[in-house]
Order: C-alpha cells, then sequence, then structure tokens
C-alpha cells in the first residue's frame, strides 16, 4: 500500500532532502541551543539552571548525532503521548538507519522529537520551545499586512440586502477567492527557509492587497479554487458545515488562517471549525497550544506594534475579542492529536491514528495547510507532476470515509503533483528556466480531493 515513486532521502544529492539534512538542520539545531543559552543566563533557580544545562548537554549530543549521521534510535520514554507510534515505525522500517539514509521526511520529523525528547526527560523544562521566541517576534515585525486585514475585516462581513440573490452568492464567492489565496500565501512566511529576514522580505511576502492576489493566482501551478468554491458553497445548511484546518505555522499564516475562518462562519458556510496543532515545538515555525492562546491574546491586550494608529489597534481588538468568544462559544476549537507529530506520511493516517481518521472523516472539508501537510499527503515521494492529487495522496483520497481535503501550499521542497495533464512538461520547463523553483515560495496549489463516502 506503498506508493510506486522513490522517496527523497538526504543522500539524494538532486533534492532538497540533501541541503536540508546536511546545513539546514544543523543550523536550526544551533540557534535552538542559543536560545535555550539566552534562557539559562535569564535564570536564578540553582534547581533549574542544572536542568536546564543538562538539557543544553542533550542537545549537543543530538547535534554530534546529526552532523555525524547517526543511526536512528529510538525515542526514550519521556512521557509523550506518540512515544509508542514512534518507535513502532522505527523497529518496522527504519531500525539500523542512519539521518542521511532513511527517508527524508521521517528523519526531519525524528530531529525535532529528538529535540523534544532533550527537554521532556528533564524536571523543569518539559514545555520549553526553542522557537518560541523567533515566532513571537516575526509576527510583532509583520504589522503592514496584520493591519490591512484588521482594518479590512474587524467589521464582521456583511453582504448588502439591497442585492438579488444572484449578486449576494457573487460577492460571496469573490470574497471566498481573495481570503482562500490570503490564507494559502500566509504559508510563504515559514521561519525554517526564513531565518534572519529582513523587515523589508517580510513585507514583499505579506501584501494581501487585491491586484496582488490577481498576479499571484499566475503562481497557482495547480489551481482547483474554483472546484473548491463549489464545494464549499454546497455546505450551506446542509451538512453541519463543520470545516477543519490541519495547522501549519504560528503567527502572521496562523493570523490568516483565522481571518478565513472567521468569514466561513460568518458567511454561514460553515458553523464550527476544528483547528489542529502540533503538542510541541515543531519544523521551527509550527502552531502549538501556546501560540495559538498568544496570537489571540495579543491581539487583544498586547502592545507589540508601538507604531499603530488607534483605530488599527481597535480593529485588532476587535478581531481577537470575536475570536476568543468563537473559542468560548465552542464554534472555533483547538486540538492537538499526538499523531501530527509523528514520522508518519498520510498514507499511513487511517491505519496509525484509525481514532484520527474517524474523527476526521465526519468533517465536511478538511484544509491542509503548508508544505510538510502537503508532503506528507503525497508521501514526499518522486511522482511526476502530472500525477492527478486524488491518486498522490493514497488511502486519504481512497478509504473508505475518506474526507474532502483541500490542500493549500506554498511550494518550498521538492515533490510537485497535481498539475494536470501538461504538469510534466510545466515542470520540466521550470526545471530549467528557473532552477530553485520548488524551494523559493514563489509557486503554489490549490488542489482538492473529493474524499470517499464511509
Ligand atoms: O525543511 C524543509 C521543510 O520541511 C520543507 O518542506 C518546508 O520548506 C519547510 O520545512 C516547512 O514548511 P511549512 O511550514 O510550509 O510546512
Ligand atoms: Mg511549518
Amino acid at each position: 500500500n506503498n506508493p510506486p515513486w522513490p522517496a527523497y532521502r538526504g543522500y539524494h544529492e538532486y533534492s532538497f532532502a540533501h541541503a536540508t539534512m546536511g546545513v539546514r538542520l544543523p543550523t536550526i539545531l544551533g540557534k535552538a541551543i542559543e536560545d535555550a543559552t539566552r534562557t539559562l543566563n535569564e535564570q536564578s533557580s540553582e534547581d533549574k539552571i542544572i536542568d536546564l544545562v543538562q538539557c543544553i548537554e542533550r542537545m549537543e549530543d543530538l547535534m554530534h548525532d546529526l552532523s555525524g549521521n547517526a543511526k536512528l534510535r529510538p525515542i526514550i520514554d519521556d512521557g509523550e503521548a506518540d512515544v509508542a507510534l514512534w518507535n513502532k515505525e522505527i523497529a518496522k522500517y527504519f531500525q539500523g538507519k542512519d539521518f542521511m539514509n532513511a527517508p527524508w521526511l521521517f528523519a526531519e520529523a525524528y530531529k525535532y522529537r529528538r529535540l523534544h525528547e532533550c527537554f521532556m526527560v528533564s524536571k523543569y523544562w518539559q514545555d520549553y520551545d526553542v522557537f518560541y521566541r523567533q515566532k513571537c517576534d516575526t509576527f510583532s515585525r509583520s504589522s503592514d499586512a496584520v493591519f490591512e486585514l484588521s482594518m479590512r475585516f474587524a467589521e464582521p462581513f456583511k453582504i448588502s440586502d439591497n442585492l438579488s440573490d444572484a449578486e449576494k452568492l457573487e460577492a460571496e464567492r469573490l470574497m471566498f477567492l481573495e481570503l482562500t489565496q490570503v490564507c494559502l500565501w500566509g504559508n510563504s512566511t515559514d521561519l525554517s527557509l526564513l531565518i534572519n529576514m529582513t523587515e523589508e522580505q517580510i513585507k514583499a511576502l505579506q501584501s494581501t492587497g487585491g491586484d496582488h492576489l490577481a498576479a499571484t493566482e499566475k503562481n497557482i501551478l495547480g489551481n482547483h479554487l474554483n472546484q473548491l468554491w463549489d464545494t464549499v458553497k454546497d455546505l450551506r445548511g446542509k451538512t453541519g458545515g463543520r470545516i477543519d484546518f490541519v495547522l501549519d505555522n504560528a503567527g502572521f499564516e496562523l493570523y490568516c488562517d483565522c481571518v478565513y475562518a472567521d468569514f466561513l462562519l460568518q458567511s454561514g458556510l460553515a458553523t464550527q471549525i476544528r483547528f489542529h496543532g502540533k503538542r510541541f515545538a515543531w519544523f521551527v515555525s509550527d502552531v502549538t497550544r501556546k501560540d495559538w492562546d498568544w496570537l489571540l491574546n495579543t491581539m487583544v491586550y498586547g502592545q507589540l506594534f508601538p507604531n499603530a494608529t488607534e483605530n488599527e489597534l481597535e480593529s485588532l481588538r476587535r478581531l481577537g475579542t470575536r475570536w476568543k468568544q468563537y473559542e468560548k462559544e465552542g464554534k472555533w476549537v483547538y486540538e492537538q492529536h499526538p499523531f501530527w507529530c509523528t514520522g508518519y506520511t498520510f498514507w499511513e493516517l487511517h491505519t496509525e491514528a484509525p481514532d484520527l481518521f474517524l474523527h476526521l472523516s465526519r468533517s465536511d472539508l478538511v484544509y491542509f495547510k503548508g508544505d510538510l501537510n502537503h508532503r506528507k499527503l503525497t508521501y514526499d515521494c518522486a511522482a511526476p507532476a502530472s500525477t492527478p492529487f486524488d491518486i498522490a495522496i493514497g488511502s486519504m483520497a481512497s478509504a473508505a470515509g475518506a474526507p474532502k481535503i483541500a490542500s493549500l501550499r506554498t511550494v518550498k521542497s521538492d515533490v510537485v503533483v497535481g498539475l494536470g495533464a501538461e504538469g510534466d512538461e510545466i515542470a520540466e520547463r521550470l526545471d530549467k528556466e528557473e532552477p530553485g523553483w520548488k524551494i523559493s515560495g514563489k509557486y503554489a496549489v490549490v488542489l482538492l480531493s473529493e474524499g470517499r463516502p464511509g
């Protein structure tokens, strides 16, 4: 039940796997050590200091394993809910493998799990997130795009009563298409690729206006936006209207996801939104419960934007207050299943986490955000670009009960599918004309699978 194409591995020099495993992961881990050291130097309690020094020593051991390409060992039973899932996968498939010859997706995920283990076995630092400072800081440097959206959307979405039904639906369709793109391009600012971005670079990535969106639609290489609208417009009032988001990054991307989810609720297209985050620090910038709480609370109470006008700050407070209210009323639910922080691809979701599969199968539409989720959906393997999306995601489309799935992803790694019948030629041309097109985040896909009734 595996795809017929080989999975990318660290020793594949032609793939982004090679640079990631050899250079990017050690760099990210080095920065994580710097962060923990900074925290260490701010401590006063002897017990906590000694405990944190030991965490840092374990991170240094991990650095040694990673740069020396050590064999992957089982995860220590550190009390996290996913230990059995991890060790089952290691025992079954990756016994004796090292960081470079194990599948890239697995080895990269394994590194983040080992990093978590460094803290989980400690007494005081189990919840410590080495990327938290960076996540908060990047949001604080995203002010232009943050206020552009809050000034537009603080006022609840309402279509004028003077329009005919057809005009109303058209206004709603246009808003849906625009906000789907806002949600999509929010994914271009993930921190694992963009360490040390300048404020100008962040601004360029985050501009949201209408003209900009028309121009960026050209860069959506596999584009099911219209089919997606056909699916979503039929949800209203019909089946309970539950929409799920399998989240990717904290800060600005999460903020865009929430603006979109807010519209889906207010327009009556959905009645409940469930957000799925990570249990611990994952691929640098992924959303944890703490990031979720931080965003909503900082919008309402924070003082992150000293140069903003009172109107801008008020718009942000109103949005944040409304979102917190959705959470209180159960219209927005935040969840964190252990499966999301494992090395399994989603081809294995229905067998390795049947409870989660059943839960998702009750949703009317599941959005998967970002590059990593896309890699997991597609088994991170060398499928031709013309491969139809529902074939590329295997059991997530073909198993009984598979929900409708939409992947909103800016292309930041090798796997590219769903480009249509001409897809292989398009990919070949881009390979020639724009080397690096698969990792620049300039291109994107919006792909839909219709699922299979249970
Ligand atoms: O390290 C590579 C990677 O996993 C890529 O897939 C992607 O560039 C990045 O990390 C994570 O991106 P995202 O936050 O969009 O999943
Ligand atoms: Mg991410």
